[in-house]
């Protein structure tokens, strides 16, 4: 038996309430097919802001570096609304992804066949849809100095927040999408806005650059980033695997959540070097947020969640067959109907958060057996 570490850190809202689903699902993998799962449970957000007045603490960083992999719900909500932007609960995830220097985010956008008809597009647009999105996760807009808000003295205040990548920071992103473009359908759409932004400018050629050097067996494309949007919802089949920088993939990775039904179906992972030993800092998180209306009410979609445990299982794992059965189990799942509310047509039966879970591990047991 080898033992992996997993940090659970179920932060805020329904957060909590996902994680629950996720640890029967660890649980019922743990000492299968040779490998041990030991969990441990930290804070993380609005409730570690509760707690320790930050939104992560030194020790929890610490802990995630030391994890195999980390496991994250969902930070934020109204209740800290006017904290300090320095410690309010979205700065705690950002701190995880920085100091892990997790630099690379992806975010599958897969269409269930059953659940084609809950896309805000027309089923023959989205039916079959696999997408990836790979997003730029520590530099950008969202990491970039200056930074910060000051008073201008004559009544007015400004704004600041900086756009800026360096050749290594898209390179080595570069890199991560056209690996993954090999094992797909062996395309790479880079999108940036390199008609107003130097920074996308330089992304283009720094793209380009590393192409010629490496990667020419892939085929290449550039997209500005507003026909991007466009395009994930005119003909989202369109693409394979689409790269792009911190801010456009937050926007670009919401968008493409729409096409697979819900919000609640997306799953992301993100990784940072493989170190001499081949060992990869990686953190696991859904690509929903907290929904505070609906907290506490044991009615959250656990599916995305469950997915991204599922992406522990195929990138820091090694454990392809296992991965392929989490997505089977879902897969199945959805086909015999199980639906949360997200996802439910009107007059549809759901299940809680807890019942779809359930129903998950059954087919999982379903399909081992
Ligand atoms: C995401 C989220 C985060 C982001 C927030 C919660 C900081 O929207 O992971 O997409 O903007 O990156
Ligand atoms: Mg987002």
């Amino acid at each position: 038996m080898t033992t992996k570490k997993l940090l659970l850190l179920p932060g805020d809202g329904i957060g909590p309430e996902v994680m629950g689903e996720v640890s029967r699902v660890i649980e019922w993998f743990s000492g299968r097919n040779g490998v041990e799962f030991e969990t441990e449970t930290d804070l993380v957000g609005g409730c570690c802001y509760d707690a320790h007045g930050v939104a992560v603490t030194d020790e929890t960083i610490e802990k995630a570096k030391a994890a195999d992999a980390v496991i994250l719900g969902a930070v934020g909500g109204p209740k800290w609304d006017g904290v300090d932007f320095s410690v309010r609960p979205e700065a705690g995830l950002l701190r995880l992804r920085k100091d892990l220097q997790l630099f690379a985010n992806l975010r599958p956008a897969i269409c269930f066949e059953a659940l084609a008809d809950a896309s805000s597009l027309k089923r023959e647009l989205v039916e079959g849809l696999d997408i990836m999105i790979v997003r730029e996760l520590t530099g950008g807009l969202y990491f970039g100095e200056p930074r910060g808000i000051t008073d201008l003295g004559n009544g007015q205040r400004r704004g600041i927040n900086t756009q800026v990548y360096d050749t290594f920071e898209i390179q080595r992103v570069a890199g991560v999408a056209f690996d993954l473009a090999r094992k797909r359908n062996n395309r790479v759409t880079s999108v940036e806005k390199r008609n107003v932004m130097e920074s996308g400018l330089l992304w283009q050629e720094d793209v380009i650059a590393l192409h010629k050097e490496k990667f020419s067996d892939v085929t290449l494309d550039h997209m500005l980033a507003d026909n991007c949007g466009m395009q994930l919802v005119r003909n989202p089949k369109q693409f394979d695997v689409i790269v792009t920088d911190n801010m456009f993939g937050d926007m670009l990775s919401d968008v493409a959540s729409m096409l697979t039904g819900s919000l609640g179906m997306l799953p992301s992972a993100s990784l940072g070097d493989a170190d001499k030993d081949g060992r990869r800092l990686a953190l696991y998180e859904p690509v929903h947020g907290s929904a505070p209306d609906i907290a506490g009410q044991g009615v959250a979609n656990p599916i995305a969640t469950i997915l991204s445990f599922g992406m522990a299982l195929r990138y820091s794992f090694d454990m392809g067959a296992e991965a392929d059965l989490v997505d089977n189990a879902v897969q199945a799942a959805l086909a015999e109907g199980c639906r949360t509310g997200d996802i439910a047509s009107e007059g549809e039966k759901t299940l809680s958060t807890h019942e779809m879970g359930s129903a998950i591990i059954s087919q999982m047991e379903a399909l081992s057996a």
